[in-house]
């Protein structure tokens, strides 16, 4: 098994959970099947980043383009979304894990919100890891709703155009809260962000895997994180074995002056 430097971790790992369908088809079971087993997955994963000790995780688990899949396949990841909040309840409570939603939650159906809100108030104040779930996220999506937070400040003057910067843009972007991501895993095979964490993985550390979602666990989880402590980040400058230095970052991904 991979060897994790614990004092090392990536403060920030984000995953995008690809492969369901593949692995269904795979099992010749239909898709669905693959998102259920997907979803236990995530339970796996999500114990292993807590008791490894990572302080944020964010999981792509819908697109705000997964919207144009099939209407039955829609319903039953909503579905299963559901199930996996309901759940989780407990562990989440036992481990000390805040979740939180990041997207466009109107979207969502009611049946999911009435879950998902009380679970996001009672864990509000746990501090052991932040679990985002990227519900109805778009990356672009989020981008543009922050520049539109940004211009009705501007229009209500309470805002000079001259003061926006990357942080202040940042700071209007929930997924951003956590930090940038300092590792992001897709699964899956594919070598694309499909519209994911765009600003926040400006500088992120990118592990891809041909594992399908369903069949990622726990050993999965730690050699990525072994294969990031591998990797010379630079942001920009020379390599840090000719003196220049490599993090940690900043606020919104920018390493500090002086550092
Ligand atoms: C990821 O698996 C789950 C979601 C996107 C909701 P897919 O459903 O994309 O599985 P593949 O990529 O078709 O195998
Ligand atoms: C990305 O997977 C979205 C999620 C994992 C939720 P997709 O399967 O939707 O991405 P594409 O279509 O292959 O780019
Ligand atoms: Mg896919």
């Amino acid at each position: 098994m991979a060897l994790v430097d614990v004092s090392r971790l990536p403060h920030h790992v984000a995953v995008i959970m690809d492969g369901n369908g593949r692995w269904a088809r795979a099992q010749g079971r239909i898709r669905t099947d693959g998102h259920a087993e997907g979803s236990h997955a995530v339970r796996r994963v999500v114990r292993a980043a807590r008791r490894l000790g990572v302080r944020a995780l964010t999981l792509y688990a819908f697109s705000e383009q997964n919207w144009n899949r099939p209407r039955v396949e829609v319903d039953t990841l909503m579905e299963l979304l559901r199930d996996y909040l309901l759940r989780e309840r407990a562990e989440l409570l036992e481990h000390g894990i805040r979740l939180r939603a990041i997207g466009r939650r109107d979207k969502l159906p009611a049946r999911v919100r009435e879950v998902l809100d009380p679970l996001e108030r009672d864990t509000a104040a746990l501090d052991g890891m932040v679990l985002s779930l990227a519900l109805s996220y778009g990356g672009r999506e989020e981008i543009v709703d922050s520049v539109r937070a940004l211009a009705a400040q501007v229009a209500a003057g309470r805002l000079a155009p001259d003061a926006i910067d990357e942080p202040t843009l940042a700071s209007e972007m929930p997924s951003l809260s956590v930090g940038p991501v300092d590792l992001l895993i897709r699964t899956g095979g594919e070598q694309r962000i499909s519209n994911f964490l765009l600003w926040g993985s400006a500088y992120a550390e990118l592990y891809f895997t041909d594992t399908l979602w369903p069949a990622f666990d726990a050993p999965d989880l730690y050699g990525a994180v072994a294969a990031f402590q591998q990797r010379d980040r630079r942001f920009g400058r020379v390599p840090s074995d000719v003196g220049g230095y490599a993090g940690p970052l900043a606020p919104h991904g920018l390493p500090q002056a002086g550092e």
